[in-house]
Parts: C-alpha cells; structure tokens; sequence
C-alpha cells in the first residue's frame, strides 16, 4: 500500500505531545511491513534540521495565490515531505498556541491536498490525518480512489472539524479500545460508531532502549537493571540536587494542562514525601496560571522537604529519559487520558507506573493486587469500583500501595521491575491491526 500521513506534529522534529511520537513511530512500523508511507508535515522555523537527512528543495506550486515550496528529506527513517508557504505561515516560533491557528493549519491542509492530488509521485492509495488540525483533509476531495483514515488522538479540541472528519472518513481510530468506547456516546462520533475502532497506540522501541540510550549514565538490561537504573538514579538525584537516602523516587513527565489531572498531581507529590519518598517532576505548562501554581508548589515543598523533591520545568527530552530510567515509580493520574505513552515508556525502563483508571492507562496498566494471572499484572491502579471520580483517594489508595511494596518487599518489587521490562509494548501488533483497516477501508477485506 502506498500510505501519505498528514499532520501538524512528528517526532522528533515537531513534537508537542504524544501525538508526534505517534505519526514517526506508526509510520515506521507500517514501512517495516513493506508498505510505502511518507509523511507530509508544515515547514516550521522550529524544527531542528539536523534531524532531517537529505534535505532538499524538490519544488513549488502556488496554493490559494501563495508560492508554497516541496521539500523532501527523511526523519527517522521515514519519507517526509515539508510544504513551506511563502507567506511565512510556520516562521512563528511554534506549532500551536496563536488565535490564527486555525487559518494557518487550514491552509496547510488546502496545500497539503493540492500537493498529494497534484504534485506527488502518485496519489496514496490511504490518506491518514491526525487530529483537529489536519481534519480538513479528510473532509476535503481526495479525488480517486484514495481513501482516508482519520484518528482521534484527543477529542478535546475542535470537537467540528472532528465530527466532519468522522463523517467523511473510510475509517476512523482513537489510540486506545477503552477511550473508544468512553467517548462512544459524544456527538461528533456515536453516529459513526460502525466505522470507529479502537487501537492503542506503541512505543517506538528503538528511541525508548535502555540498552543503548545514550542519556543514560550506564545501559542496562533485564538482567543488569538493579545496577542500571541505580546509576540513572544517582546521576538524576545529582541533577536535581535531592539527597541519596534509601528511599523510593516517585516521578511524573507530563504536559500540566486540565487532562492530567493537575489537583492529583499535586496531592500525590504531599503524599509522596509524608511517606518518606522523593519527588521529581518534569512538566511542560501552556498556561501561565498553571505554571504559577506549580512554581508555589515547587517552593513550599522545597522549603518543607528540602533535597527530596525538585519540579523541572521545561520541556526537555533527554532529562526524560533520565527520568523514566532512575525514578521507582512514574504517576499517571490523568483525568481522561485517549493512549498515554509515558506509562508504557516507564515500564519500558523498569519503572512502574501507578495511574488513575481510563482511557488507555486502563488497557495498559493491570493492578497487581486485581489481576490473578499475574503474568500482566505491571503496576498501581485506582481502584475502578470505588474512586472512579477524580478524587485524591483514588491517588492515595493506588500510591501508598506502591510506597508499601517498596519499603516492605524489595525483592517482590525487582521481579516487578523485570516482570515490566519484558512486556511488549512496542508497535508491532498495532500496526498490524493499522495495516487491517487500511485495507478494509479499501474494502480489499
Ligand atoms: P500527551 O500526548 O497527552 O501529552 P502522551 O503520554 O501520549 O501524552 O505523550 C507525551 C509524550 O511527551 C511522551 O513522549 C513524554 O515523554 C513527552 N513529554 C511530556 N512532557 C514532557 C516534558 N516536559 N519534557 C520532555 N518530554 C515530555
Ligand atoms: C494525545 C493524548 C494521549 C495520546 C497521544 C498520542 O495527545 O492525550 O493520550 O497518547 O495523543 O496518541
């Protein structure tokens, strides 16, 4: 299959969330199975250059009465195409966050529709958007026999443009089954529920490797990962300037918006340290409220605990990785959460994650207290019966377990660490089940 990829975010070049991760890393999995897929994405000033091999300008047409220039050049690996309108659209310093945004990611899509009908090698046989902002090429004219797949990666945002995407797509995704089903009955997709599928998403396994991660102090495996991740500890202990006590490092990598449960955070950051444990939090705040709020919190604990907890903010991808490696244990109390790739990243390392229960920390997080089989069993969940609300008790029920099992069994905690590490949470089923849904979209199934 001939597969083009329209989006606004692409890791690691043009990344805001996960969603970048996403489009890089399915795009790779489904070229790994011999499909030819290529990315189209706007030409921003922000992106780092060195990360794209073989830029080059192939090109130009005009679009809407704007010379709007093709370059070609290769992320990760993947095919990417770069549309740069002259009228200076992406030369503003970001991706998202401006009243125009709309109109200048609109005029992407118009652009980005010219180029695949007219400018490409060959119309795709399957046009995957991504999300509000790439929503107006699934609802505009592909033409041919080109069909289009739109995935939902967060249904918060341009609630519109997603309900018209839903109707006119071949098929539509969210990024996992039980976000799927949460969001079944919302307006813009319970008419389309026979086209609607739920796939949770993967990690890249080759960016996300202890093995080889080269932000790390010292590789480890399953075997070597006491030693591993006690180095990543010391080292992130170091940076941050908290103490070496033996006691359980409790970590959160997150955007700071409403979705990530920002009261939950904060009362599971207290708790951590009236238990003894120490804190790390790396966080990224769009608002500046929220980061006020953050900046309080960050001081009040450093003057009641000092050397055990240090907030980061920033959004800086190599401390994440520090962060995933040397933390015990990585919270996740999101309010909604559509996939979640932190939880799985954290395991990936040897970090258990203890999450609130939706979305897809639901179809990736089994508690090790509910799940009999035990082999799946991989972490610290609220408890859905009883705190299925967003109230600290649900945090404190699933947490205080994890602290427990640290201070009290370390032994049983390392058969956890490497119970985590060997599980599969790599791309490689999903994009199996991608690759089935282009082709009934196709209806060659
Ligand atoms: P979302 O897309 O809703 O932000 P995900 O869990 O799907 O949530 O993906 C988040 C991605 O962004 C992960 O790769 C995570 O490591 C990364 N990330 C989030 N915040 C930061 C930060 N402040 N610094 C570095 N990486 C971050
Ligand atoms: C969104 C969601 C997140 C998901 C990511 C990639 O940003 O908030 O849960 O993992 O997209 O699909």
């Amino acid at each position: 299959l001939r597969i083009a990829h329209v989006s606004v975010e692409m890791a690691p070049i043009a990344k805001v969330g996960g969603m970048g991760d996403v489009v890089t890393a399915l795009a790779r999995a489904v070229q790994e199975e011999g499909h030819e897929v290529e990315v189209v994405l706007p030409k921003y000033d922000i992106i780092n250059y060195d990360e794209v091999r073989e830029l080059a300008l192939v090109k130009d047409f005009f679009f809407a009465n704007v010379q709007t220039k093709v370059w070609k050049g290769q992320v990760e690996g993947v095919p990417t195409t770069f549309l740069e309108p002259t009228s200076g659209a992406f030369w503003v310093g970001c991706i998202y966050g401006r009243n125009d945004d709309a109109t200048r990611f609109g005029f992407f899509c118009g652009a980005a529709l010219e180029y695949l009908k007219h400018h490409s090698d060959a119309m795709p046989d399957i046009v995957h958007t991504h999300d509000w902002a790439t929503a107006p090429v699934a609802f505009g004219d592909l033409g041919g026999a080109t069909k289009s797949v739109f995935t939902i990666h967060n249904l918060n945002y341009g609630q519109d443009l997603i309900g018209r995407a839903m109707g006119a797509a071949a098929a539509c995704t969210t990024v996992s089954p039980t976000y799927a089903t949460e969001v079944s009955g919302h307006p813009a997709i319970a008419p389309h529920m026979d086209k609607f599928y739920g796939i949770r998403n993967g990690i890249d396994q080759d960016i996300w490797d202890p093995t080889t991660d080269r932000f790390l102090p010292r590789n480890y495996g399953t075997a070597d990962s006491a030693e591993g991740k006690a180095a990543a500890k010391a080292e992130l202990r170091a940076r941050m300037g908290l103490s070496g006590v033996e006691a359980p490092l409790v970590a959160v990598v997150t955007r700071l918006t409403h979705q990530k449960g920002i009261h939950l955070i904060k009362h599971a950051a207290w708790r951590t340290l009236e238990r003894g444990a120490q804190f790390v939090l790396l966080g990224s705040a769009p608002d500046p409220r929220v980061q006020g709020e953050f900046n309080a919190l960050a001081g009040e604990m450093g003057r009641a605990y000092p050397d055990r907890a240090r907030c980061w903010f920033s959004y800086d991808e190599p401390l994440s990785h520090l962060i995933y490696a040397g933390a015990d244990i990585l919270l996740v109390p999101s309010i909604f959460e559509p996939c979640g790739l932190t939880q799985m990243i954290a395991m990936r390392y040897g970090t258990i994650p203890v999450v609130r229960k939706t979305g897809g920390l639901n179809d990736t997080v089994f508690d090790v207290d509910d799940d009999v089989a035990r082999a799946t069993a991989n972490g610290m969940v609220t408890n859905g019966y009883n705190f299925e609300g967003t109230d600290p008790a649900g945090i404190d029920y699933a947490l205080n377990r994890a602290l427990t099992a640290w201070f009290s069994d370390r032994e049983g905690w390392g058969q956890l660490v490497h119970r985590v590490m060997e599980q599969d949470w790599s791309w490689s089923e999903p994009a199996l089940d991608y690759i089935e849904l282009y082709y009934k979209a196709l209806k060659r199934i």
